[in-house]
Parts: C-alpha cells; structure tokens; sequence
C-alpha cells in the first residue's frame, strides 16, 4: 500500500518511557496521551502491556480515554504477552496489537537461542493469536537492519499470511544509514508477496545521529508509517524526533512529493513542553523545531534579514508550530474562564481536578507576580499535573540563612493529612528544608540531581525546580514552581518522595522494563 498519508505512530509513552529518567505515572501518560490525540497522531503506543502492572492499567486507561486515535500495545511473540496486550485494548475503540521478535541471526544466536525455523513458527502463532483480538495487527521485525534481507523476506511473509496488516522494519541499533534503509525498504516492496496490501513502518535509533535521515529515506521508498516520539526521547540515543520529520515534510513537499500527515503542527510546541515539564528533562537549546533557540537569531546580519523579511533566514514560522510569543497574557483579575481559554489556545485540555488545582496556583501566583506569561502556565500546569495525591503536602516553611547564620529551616508537612513540623540544619537554605523534609517523611531516597531554572525574566519571575531521587534503583523525578526558589525546591522534593511512595505502593518493578 503506497498512499500519499503518512501515519505517525506515537511511541513515547513506550520506546520513549524506556530511557532512563523518562518514566511517567498513570496521571501522566494520560494528560500525554490527551495532548498526543489533540496533535493528531494516528496511533499512540500506550505501554507494554505485559511488563508491570502499571504499563497494563496505562494501557487499559489509554485505550479508555480516547476517541478517534488507535491504542496499540506492544508484546512478543508468547502467548502470554499477546494476551495480556488483548486484555489490556479491551475497551478500546480502535485497538492494535504491535507483536515483535528479533529477526538478525546475532540476536537468534545469542538472545533467543532459537533457530530460524522456530522465528517463523513464533511469528504465525503470534499474528494468529492476536487476530483473535483485533483486525489491526503489527509485527515488527527487531533488528531488521542486521538482519538477511531474504530472511526478512520469510519472516515477512508469515506475517502477512497470518494477517498483520503493518510491516515494521526496526533499525533497533540506529545502526543502518539512509541509502542503505531507502534500498532496504524497496527491496522489501518489491520482493514481499502481498506488499501492496500492507503498510510499511520505519522505527529508528539515533546511535548515530541519523534516525530523522534514516526515516526520511524510509519515507522516500515507499514507507508509510512512522514511528517516533516527541523531542525523540527514547532507548540510549532516542528514536526519531516526531515534530522534526513533521516539520521536514510539511516544509519540502517539493522533496517529499507532497507526502503529509494529519499532525496539527500548531500542537507541536505545546506537546513538546507537556513531556518536557512532565519528565523534567529540559529540551537542548538547539534542537531542531523545539530548542529554545531554534528561531533566535542572533547576528546582527540576520537579525536585519529577518527584519526586512522573514524568508531570508526562516524556512518555517514559529506560529506554524504553535510557539507562543513572550506576551503577557493574563493579570490577576482573570477569572475561571479566560484562564482556561488560554490554556486551550496553549493546547492544554486539563481535566477537572488538575483544572482546580492549576486555577489555584494561577491565582496564588497572581497575586506575587505582576505579569503571567505563557511559560509561567505551562510552568503551573506542569506543576498540577504531575501534583500526586500523595501522603506529604507541603504546609509551609521558613528558612533563616546568610553569610552569619548556619542555614536552618523549619517545614510543616501534612503527613497522611496530619500536621508534623521539622527543624533541620545543612549547607545552605535548600540542604536544610531538604533534611527538614527527609525527617518528615523518614525517606531513604538518595538525591542524585538538583536543578533550577527562572522562568520568564525579570525580578519576580518563577523559579522551576526539578529534582532527581532514586532508591532501590528506582529513580523519580520531582516538580515545583513558585517565585520563591525555596519553596519551589520543598515542593519540588514532595513531589518526588510522594512519586517514590506511589511506586513503592504499587510494588512495581523497578528495572528497566525494556525488551
Ligand atoms: O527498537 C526496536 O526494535 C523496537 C521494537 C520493539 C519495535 O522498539
Ligand atoms: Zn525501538
């Protein structure tokens, strides 16, 4: 099958949640996957269905929550797996079971220790089985790029006899370069019985930098699925960055034969600064399409360009991908309405809780700062969503420091809705309210990072801190914003604790839950 649409395939909230440092909860993936349906992806790959408990309840919430875009699971080839993805899409309005098993005889040698006789009888049993669930079946051939091409040929083949419907060639070790993938892919249309029946999918790492090339090249044989992940987030290096292929065929359709996909790229940002504020992993300055500096030009020679006329050095404008300009955009005596309003034009649909507690913290920073601009927003929203109903809630605290005073810090936590209060002493003012907190909460969680960034200019801009924690090999990650940088660092470290608890609640594992 060889259209003009290109799908996206979405797989942030699993190839991209697999890298370290990226894992979202429940509440999160939702608020995610919403935003992923509002940019127009074609399919979301919610989760691994089999690998934990809260992968199968992402899933299941996921494949519940949404209308129009497709949920797929991913699962290997056993019988457990496939049905485990099948439970999990049950309520799905548009289910896809992603069914894989390596394919290159270094991962049949070493990984799997199985034969190629066996791939291929794994490969029709599990298509078989998870037709019995849905029509829309993918299989993936992992390690594709160092696999036999005549192999990839069989293993194909099975596949599509026993009904899958899109054909994935994973370059799993970002390992292939774009001649090689473009013959790769061709070389697969012509030679697959049935090829014009199915859909050809590129899946690419960026072990060396050139999955968005690889992708492209994909696209140019005859691909027509892709798939990838906001900021490419992702295994090691990443997977293909989304808004950057997006943007490539929307800004060349000269190059791409008008090839599109149905992404409403004016989402692009926003969606881009939801998984960014969630993960607390800051996007490069220079990022193609999302880096903070990806229109800022600073010659004065292009400066005068761009003055005289954008096209000089622009080959896209930054409205096209939903960049909203440094303005101020709401004052203290907004209310409920104009407040949503605008998180709507951001791209933010919140749900009504993390509405509530959004509006709140809208109003509580209405009334310190005098001007709100959008990253103070997106900086509150982040805030609310990823806010736990967790056992610790900051109350208050006070800290005493200086170039005479030893820090010390005194906080009020509600701990399991009771009032406990805390003195602690340390390096500096943040040290203090930190260890005043670990008394608290008796946590046992070692503190890997820190991080603090002021948010919008000026002397009472917010700060946004972002802390890492980790303990039995888990690591979480911890938000808060305020315009006092203290307090913003307490919240921050409740967060985190309250994410470690919810974890430790649930038992989940904690290893990587890669494949
Ligand atoms: O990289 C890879 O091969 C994968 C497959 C499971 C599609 O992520
Ligand atoms: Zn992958």
């Amino acid at each position: 099958m060889s259209d003009d649409r290109i799908r996206i395939f979405d797989t942030t909230l699993r190839d991209g949640e697999q890298a370290p440092g990226c894992s979202m909860n429940l509440q999160e993936k939702l608020t995610l996957a919403r935003q992923l349906e509002r940019l127009g992806v074609d399919i979301i790959e919610a989760g691994f269905a089999i690998a934990s408990e809260g992968d199968f309840e992402s899933v299941k919430a996921i494949a519940e929550a949404l209308e129009e875009t497709s949920v797929a699971s991913l699962a290997r080839t056993g019988e457990a797996d496939i049905e485990r993805a099948g439970r999990a899409l049950e309520k799905a309005r548009r289910p896809r079971i992603h069914t894989f098993i390596a394919t290159s005889d270094i991962h049949l040698e070493h990984k799997l220790k199985m034969g190629r006789e066996q791939v291929l009888e794994e490969v029709d049993r599990a298509v078989r089985q998870a037709r019995g669930y849905t029509d829309d079946v993918e299989f993936s051939a992992e390690d594709a790029t160092r696999s036999d091409w005549d192999y990839l040929i069989q293993v194909f083949g099975c596949a599509v006899k026993a009904g899958a419907r899109t054909l994935n060639v994973p370059d799993t070790v970002g390992y292939t370069t774009p001649v090689e993938y473009y013959e790769l892919i061709r070389y697969l249309r012509e030679h697959l019985p049935g090829a014009e029946d199915v859909i050809f999918s590129l899946h690419c790492h960026n072990d060396l930098g050139l999955a968005v090339s690889n992708s492209l090249a994909a696209i140019q044989a005859g691909a027509r699925q892709v798939e990838c992940t906001v900021n490419g987030i992702g295994e090691r290096a990443g997977n293909t960055a989304m808004e950057e292929v997006v943007m490539a065929l929307k800004t060349r359709p000269d190059a791409f034969d008008g090839l599109d996909t149905r992404i409403r790229t004016t989402e692009i940002y926003p969606t881009s600064r939801l998984l960014s504020s969630i993960i607390g992993i800051p996007v490069q300055p220079n990022k193609a399409i999302v880096g903070d500096n990806a229109f800022a030009h600073e010659a004065g020679i292009h400066q005068d360009g761009v003055l005289k006329a954008a096209i000089t050095y622009e080959i896209m404008t930054p409205q096209s991908i939903g960049r909203p300009s440094n303005e101020l955009v709401l004052g203290k005596h907004s209310g409920r309405h104009a407040f949503r309003e605008r998180l709507l034009e951001m791209g933010y649909e919140l749900v009504d809780d993390d509405f509530q507690r959004a509006f709140k913290r809208f109003k509580d920073l209405a009334d310190k700062k005098k001007s709100i601009y959008n990253e103070d927003l997106e900086a509150i929203v982040a805030d609310s969503v990823t806010e736990e109903e967790g056992r610790f809630q900051l109350r208050n605290l006070v800290v005493q420091s200086g170039t005479f005073a030893t820090p010390n810090a005194t906080v009020e936590l509600l701990v399991d809705g009771e009032s406990k209060k805390a003195t602690a002493q340390g390096d500096g003012p943040v040290d203090a309210v930190f260890k005043a907190i670990v008394e608290l909460t008796e946590s046992k969680a070692e503190l890997l990072q820190y991080q603090v960034k002021a948010i919008t200019g000026g002397m009472d801009a917010q700060g946004e801190v972002t802390v890492t924690i980790t303990e039995d090999s888990r690591r979480v990650i911890g938000h808060g914003a305020h315009t006092d940088i203290i307090v913003a660092s307490g919240r921050a470290y409740v967060n985190a604790i309250n994410r470690l608890d919810w974890h430790k609640a649930r038992r989940e594992p904690s290893a990587p839950r890669g494949i």
